[in-house]
């Protein structure tokens, strides 16, 4: 049967549920310190998140990638912990270090986050979006995009990144009542802010649930699935036609039960999951990644060889192309130029 593009976007198209050859690619990470306009720019200002607070700034670094590379999707330029930020907790992003919160790592500290003017917090990256919106064609989407509730609690409470989210994952067990309002708030927070950059022009939105692959079974639902339904839920009330991925990285097994009962639609696997296995998950819903970001740093024919097993797996059906987890600072120019030049000639 000969179906008919239903628009000029790539990947809206996959999103809507149709295969399209070549496929969609852009990279998660794709506006970053790999880029030397990206760090020309981000020496201007003091603080990363001066550059996500400045529209003209982040909407400058967000097209960088779009004049280099053929992707078929810009992403705003900002951070998952603007959230917590936006609800009044102290965020700062240590040179080489990562960022550091003021943890938020008990009943009362959660009762003291303020969501009255979150809202204000959010102005910039709207407005971040709308300039950026202006300058895209019809063709290239923009993607806005949050943390999930799960993933944003653990840097909150833990005050940071770490290795296996002991602090968000204890509180969890001890004080599960308390823990739960913190992910109703965040829940709420994050539906109001996606929401609005869909208002704002955003046509596809994502949810990094990076941490999801740190939760024993029963709290992957209670901590993971259920709150992302709600978020889901939330949004799709308001604006019922804007696609949402869902990218529960490292969710492994659980990955089809995600699928399956968040609402998204389509799902972000890491570079762990087997293609068989999106395969398999394509039957419900398209699918993206997976390629290894370190193997984009590494390059040569190791390179060509996964990217041509990864389209003739996953190729015939709706995909996206896309890594694994975020591009690495250390990835050469080269790489990239030749990975989006293979996924653009290489038919499946
Ligand atoms: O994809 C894009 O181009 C949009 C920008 C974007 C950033 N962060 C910019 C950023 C996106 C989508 C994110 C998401 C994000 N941020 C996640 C989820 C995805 C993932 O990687 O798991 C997480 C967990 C964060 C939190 C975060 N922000 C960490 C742990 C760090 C420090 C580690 C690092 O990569 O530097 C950041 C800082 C950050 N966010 C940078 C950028 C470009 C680097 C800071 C700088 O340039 O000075």
């Amino acid at each position: 049967m000969l179906r008919v593009p239903l628009s000029d976007s790539l990947l809206l198209n996959v999103l809507a549920g149709q295969a399209t050859s070549p496929p969609p690619i852009w990279l998660m990470r794709q506006a970053g310190r790999y880029l030397p306009e990206y760090r020309q720019v981000r020496s201007k200002v003091s603080s990363f998140l001066d550059l996500c607070r400045t529209p003209e700034l982040a909407a400058e670094v967000t097209l960088q990638p779009l004049r280099r590379f053929a992707f078929d999707a810009a992403i705003v330029f900002s951070d998952i912990l603007i959230v917590p930020y936006a609800l009044g907790q102290k965020v700062e992003f240590i040179e080489g270090d990562g960022p550091r919160l003021e943890p938020v790592s008990d009943a009362k500290a959660i009762m003291g986050l303020d969501q009255a003017n979150a809202g204000k917090a959010f102005g910039p990256v709207y407005e971040t979006v709308e300039r950026v919106v202006a300058e895209l064609p019809q063709a290239v989407p923009l993607i806005g995009f949050c943390g999930a509730p799960w993933t944003v609690a653990t840097y909150m409470v833990e005050g940071g990144g770490s290795k296996d989210q002991a602090a968000a994952r204890l509180l969890a067990y001890r004080q599960p009542e308390a823990f739960q309002r913190l992910i109703d708030l965040l829940v709420e927070v994050s539906a109001d802010y996606l929401t609005n950059q869909a208002k704002a022009g955003a046509r596809v939105l994502q949810i990094f649930d990076s941490w999801a692959g740190s939760l024993p079974e029963d709290e992957f639902e209670r901590w993971c699935i259920n709150p992302t339904k709600k978020l889901v839920g939330q949004v799709k009330a308001a604006i019922p036609t804007v696609p949402i991925i869902g990218f529960p990285r490292g969710a492994g097994l659980l990955a089809e039960r995600y699928a399956r009962e968040t609402g998204i639609d389509a799902i972000g696997c890491d570079t762990s999951m087997p293609v068989g296995w999106m395969q398999r998950l394509q039957v419900h819903l398209p699918v993206q990644g997976n390629l290894d970001p370190l193997l984009l740093v590494g390059g040569g024919e190791a390179l060509d060889v996964r990217v041509g097993t990864i389209l003739e797996t996953l190729g015939q059906q709706p995909f996206i192309f896309n890594l694994g987890h975020g591009i690495l600072p250390e990835t050469p120019i080269e790489h990239v130029e030749r990975l989006v030049s293979l996924v653009k000639t290489v038919t499946p």
